[in-house]
């Protein structure tokens, strides 16, 4: 049976009522038939829910169909993606260990290996994406190396890691290689069949698709969820069960969406790519991505994210952002409604300006999660939008010249 059926027919077993559509199952507690099933159920002879700080039918769907959509045998859901990133670390790392990271990650899986690993003695190296198999094996030390991790495509400059290769050296050193695959979905990206151990998502994004629940969840080998699950049951990041059943909705048209995203965000960036006030496009299934082979050997489609440059710095991104109709400005992705985004002020202001520089975040530096609109009105209203914002660049040239006549 195909992914995308499983998807649709995985689902919770009918009650009694023989609902067509799962149902909530707001309940913090499940009730024991009996004394000699609480204690079967608490030392683990019988299988079943307890309480939802521990499973939820309706997290279980989730999880279920995630673990056959990444082609996992286990995972945990949690509240948030962070809650999963942090789970997946906070489980398996100890201290004296040490972590090597791609330099570009979302600002609080950042935070977290800097601020908060480190005050357990847990050690790190970062590395730029793009760094050779030379580099990651200089920067991994056998022993104690115990977990690299990254995202790919990364956030926001979609640079990739080869994650073959990554393989190829955890075959060498025994590491843990854990991956965000929150960009690509596990509809255009499989980590684990590319050699990774386990693949995490921000549900929030492209899971959910429609901008409403947070929810987040690792997935991987039983053997490394499970002191996962034993961190999260008795820490409780637990996911809700109103936002598992909103996501396991969704997975339903994950990849019906995801087909019609990336190929918004293609037409896209091939429109600005070829406009002559764009300074720069990049998105990895365009021939000028410098990564754009490896783009195609280890994805199956660009994904949604395409970012751009445009002259003047902020203030023509002010103008531009103005004079966009349909998008909307926020710093969340992975909605069905175009999103703008400007990490310079936004989610990356907290970088220093060398570690903005090293990751390319410039003043006028745009993050589109595109949506899924009609294309032809995304196109045309980016298209009038550049022009329009096009003469606040004209202005500061202009200004620049007067004050360069009131010099001389
Ligand atoms: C790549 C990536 N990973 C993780 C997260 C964190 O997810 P959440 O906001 O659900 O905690 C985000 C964004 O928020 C993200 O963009």
């Amino acid at each position: 049976m195909k992914k995308q059926t499983k998807a649709i027919r995985t689902q919770a077993a009918k009650s009694q009522n023989r609902e067509h559509s799962v149902p909530l199952y707001l309940t913090s507690s499940f009730a024991f038939e009996s004394a000699e099933q609480g204690k079967a159920l608490f030392d683990e002879t019988e299988d079943g829910n307890i309480y939802s700080r521990f499973s939820n039918p309706n997290v279980t769907e989730f999880v279920d169909k995630v673990c056959m959509l990444e082609n996992a045998e286990d995972g945990i859901a949690t509240g948030t993606g962070m809650a999963a990133v942090f789970a997946s670390m906070a489980a398996l790392l100890k201290s004296g260990d040490h972590i090597v990271a791609c330099r570009a990650l979302f600002g609080s899986a950042h935070q977290i290996i800097t601020q908060i690993l480190s005050k357990w003695g847990i050690t790190h190296t970062y590395l730029d994406a793009t760094a050779t198999e030379a580099e990651w094996e200089e920067a991994i030390q056998a022993n104690p190396t115990k977990m690299v991790y990254l995202e790919t495509p990364s956030n926001p400059g979609l640079e990739l890691v080869d994650l073959t290769m990554l393989a190829r050296l955890k075959a060498k050193y025994g590491f843990i290689l854990n991956v965000d695959n929150c960009f690509a979905t596990p509809i255009l990206q499989l980590p684990i069949d590319l050699g990774a151990d386990l693949s995490i998502h921000s549900a929030t994004k492209y899971m959910d698709g429609q901008g409403r629940v947070l929810g987040g969840i690792v997935v991987g080998s039983k053997e490394l969820i499970q002191p996962i699950r034993f961190f999260a049951r008795h820490t409780g990041p637990s996911l809700s069960p109103f936002n598992a059943w909103v996501l396991s909705k969704s997975l339903e048209t994950l990849e019906l969406r995801m087909d019609r995203h990336c190929s918004n965000a293609l037409a896209l960036a091939e429109a600005l790519d070829v406009h002559p006030d764009v300074a720069l496009v990049k998105y990895p299934f365009l021939p000028s991505h410098p990564q754009y082979e490896l783009a195609k050997q280890q994805m199956s489609a660009g994904g949604a994210i395409v970012t751009i440059e445009l002259d003047g710095g902020f203030e023509r991104v002010s103008a531009f952002f103005a004079a966009l109709q349909i998008p909307t400005l926020s710093s969340n992705l992975g909605d069905s409604r175009t999103i703008v985004t400007n990490p310079n002020t936004t989610t990356h202001a907290k970088l220093k300006p060398e570690e903005k520089a090293a990751l390319g975040i410039t003043p006028g530096l745009i993050r589109i999660s595109v949506g899924l609109e009609a294309i032809e009105d995304l196109i045309a209203d980016f298209t009038q939008a550049i022009e329009k914002s096009a003469d606040v660049v004209a202005a500061t040239v202009v200004t620049a010249d007067v004050v360069k006549e009131n010099v001389a």
